[in-house]
């Protein structure tokens, strides 16, 4: 299968390859198949190609069709093609006649075009449908085999009966992994370096490994690496430890400090280090400076620098300005943007279904390379220029918290007006121009990213001369939102000084152990600072607060941490808060008082086993 190389010339020079393709879907979508043949000029079959692609639309069937043809022909020497589609869309999209818009398509359109700059000479020509008889018969006959499980791969002429596995993958593809509609084509195990292994680095080098590629994670702390070689994953992410420990194994994902070896025996390098925030909230970029020449020492051949760390808008041209400066020889090279919006708790699943993969470039060799390196994901493709793409980072996330930070201020109203802010996002949700999702009221949002890169956003508003008062009231009803439940504690024990407060969650959110800019631990400060006498739990986050907050005594359960407590204040809405026995609670507290910053428990319930219940906006 192809190593994409331009093709050397013609057995027979100047002689034309004939290329044939068909894809279709009994239900666009529906289950789709691919038929494909390539002939030379004497109509003498070279190839063909039957494939079954699972779920897909016709368009996108179509295309993986030409594209599936198109590789199995690079290695054929012709250096000329007519290619040949009976569908008309295809043939006016690939000639230009037509713009591609659909995100799904794209990212196809652009493999297609890579794959025809391998030909010197190329013509398109829409043929009726009945001249390409051949092609739709195998596509149907791949949907007929296909949904029967039969995978289908390249026939070269004289193959006989049922197909074996599949080509060029290493051995065949473990149905589990096997997404409904990934096309089993050819996929290329791409050398990959990811500096940097914190939570996004980590993920991000597991997952790629676990995606079939190779993959050397760096970083300069050299006891971290050796406990990552011994299999040990520093953060708590469901099913990391699991992909790190058998892709560890199988060698496909390694640990290094050497981080100049690391460079220049892969093509793909990605930025994963830490941009903390600066005195004024701006992306501090020491670090992305730092990698930047070391990729200037290392390089020794093209490269594809892909920035994965949150960055301000115009770093893409600021790492490139880097390397070019502290490089002694000009090698070739691209960075690309490729933000990443993996969430914690879910950031595997997020990188293997990403809402969207954006990639942000003006090369149009690194998009196809990136469009390469995630094959096998599903999801669609958007492919734009380098600063939208860094924008649509900051963007996104600052819209999230918006959306945190306008349910919060409507919580707030709904208190005073005696509505449940619960009904009214429910309400709202239905729309589906608003959607359920970001509308849960609680003690504000927190966590490494939304703060930072609001904080960031709005200094790059700064830098850019807009005034963004629209962010700043998202930040500022975020910290009101911590002071008003403490408020809110405080006006329930009629004062601070000297009570007994449970605190249940120290985690910014359920199902991770990180804290930082948790609005609990901010809480749960300030309830110190007035005075109240703490004892809390979380089911993850103690470590991590042990280290940052101290005065705090810490409970080894959520009964001991209520032990006499006067208040009950739940800040994480973590699963097993929810499911606690609220009776023997209610036995061991000195009084029968909740505050559920959360709204996770149901108020009539605890009403009836004698607490007074208060939450957020109801
Ligand atoms: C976020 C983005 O979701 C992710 O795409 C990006 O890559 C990184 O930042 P994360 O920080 O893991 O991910 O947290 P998220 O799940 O988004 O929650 C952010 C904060 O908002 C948390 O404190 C959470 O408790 C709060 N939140 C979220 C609410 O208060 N209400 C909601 O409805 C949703």
């Amino acid at each position: 299968m192809s190593t994409g190389e331009k093709a050397r010339g013609p057995s027979a020079p100047g002689s034309w390859l004939y290329v044939y393709s068909d894809g279709g879907s009994r239900g666009n979508p529906g289950p789709a198949g691919i038929g494909g043949q390539a002939k030379d000029e004497s109509g003498h079959l070279l190839l063909e190609v039957c494939e079954f692609l699972g779920e897909a639309t016709s368009n996108v069937a179509e295309y993986h069709a030409l594209i599936a043809v198109l590789e199995a022909c690079e290695e054929l020497g012709y250096d000329r093609v007519r290619v040949r589609t009976d569908s008309e869309l295809l043939a006016n999209q690939i000639t230009g006649a037509f713009k591609v818009k659909s995100n799904l398509l794209r990212p196809l359109h652009y493999r297609v075009k890579g794959l025809l700059d391998g030909f010197r000479v190329v013509e398109v020509e829409h043929i009726p449908r009945e001249k390409n008889y051949a092609c739709d018969a195998l596509a149907n006959r791949a949907i007929d085999e296909g949904q029967s499980g039969v995978l289908k791969a390249v026939l070269q002429p004289g193959d006989e009966g049922l197909f074996p596995a599949p080509v060029a993958c290493d051995g065949p593809v473990p149905p589990e992994r096997r997404r409904r509609n990934e096309p089993v084509i050819s996929r290329t195990k791409m050398e990959c370096c990811v500096i940097g292994t914190g939570y996004v680095g980590l993920v991000t080098g597991a997952c790629l490994s676990d995606l079939g590629h190779s993959v050397n994670c760096v970083d300069c702390d050299s006891e971290k690496i050796d406990a990552l070689c011994q299999g040990e994953v520093p953060i708590f992410e469901a099913g990391l430890e699991a992909i790190v420990r058998r892709q560890f194994a199988s060698g496909d994902l390694r640990f290094t400090s050497d981080v100049h070896d690391a460079i220049a025996s892969s093509e793909f390098i990605f930025i994963t280090v830490d941009t903390p925030p600066d005195s004024e909230g701006k992306a501090d970029l020491t670090n992305v400076d730092s990698v930047a020449r070391e990729i200037a020492a290392a390089i020794n051949g093209y490269k594809v620098i892909i920035n994965k760390s949150t960055v301000p808008v115009g770093s893409t041209r600021r790492v490139e300005r880097k390397i070019e400066e502290a490089m002694d020889e000009y090698r070739e090279f691209d960075v690309v943007s490729n933000p990443e919006f993996l969430r914690e708790g879910t950031a595997v699943s997020d990188f293997q279904k990403p809402a969207r993969i954006v990639i942000g470039s003006d090369s149009q060799k690194a998009i196809m390379r990136m469009i390469e390196l995630y094959r096998g994901i599903d999801a669609p493709l958007l492919v734009t220029d380098p600063v939208s793409a860094e924008m649509i980072k900051y963007a996104s996330n600052a819209f999230l918290a918006t959306k945190v930070s306008y349910i919060n201020a409507i919580a707030n109203i709904c208190e005073a007006v005696g509505a449940d802010v619960r009904e009214v996002s429910l309400g709202m949700g239905y729309d589906e121009r608003i959607g359920f999702e970001f509308l849960k009221a609680g003690p504000g949002f927190g966590g490494s990213c939304f703060p930072k890169d609001c904080r960031a956003l709005l200094a790059i508003s700064v830098d850019s001369g807009y005034d963004f008062n629209l962010l700043k009231g998202v930040i500022d009803v975020n910290r009101e939102q911590q002071e008003r439940v403490v408020k809110k504690v405080e006006r329930v024990l009629g004062g601070l000084e000297g009570e007994k407060v449970a605190v249940l969650g120290l985690a910014f959110k359920a199902n991770t152990d990180d804290i930082r800019e948790s609005p609990a631990v901010k809480v749960t400060r300030m309830l110190l600072e007035k005075g109240a006498v703490v004892k809390a739990y979380d089911p993850q986050a103690m470590d991590n607060t042990r280290r940052t907050l101290s005065g705090v005594e810490f409970a080894d359960d959520p009964y001991q941490a209520v032990r006499g407590a006067d208040v009950m204040v739940l800040l994480t809405e973590w699963d097993e808060f929810k499911w606690l026995d609220y009776g023997r609670i209610g036995e061991l507290m000195n009084s029968r008082s909740i505050v559920d910053t959360r709204n996770c428990l149901d108020p009539a319930v605890l009403r009836k086993l004698g607490f007074t219940y208060e939450g957020i906006g109801r």
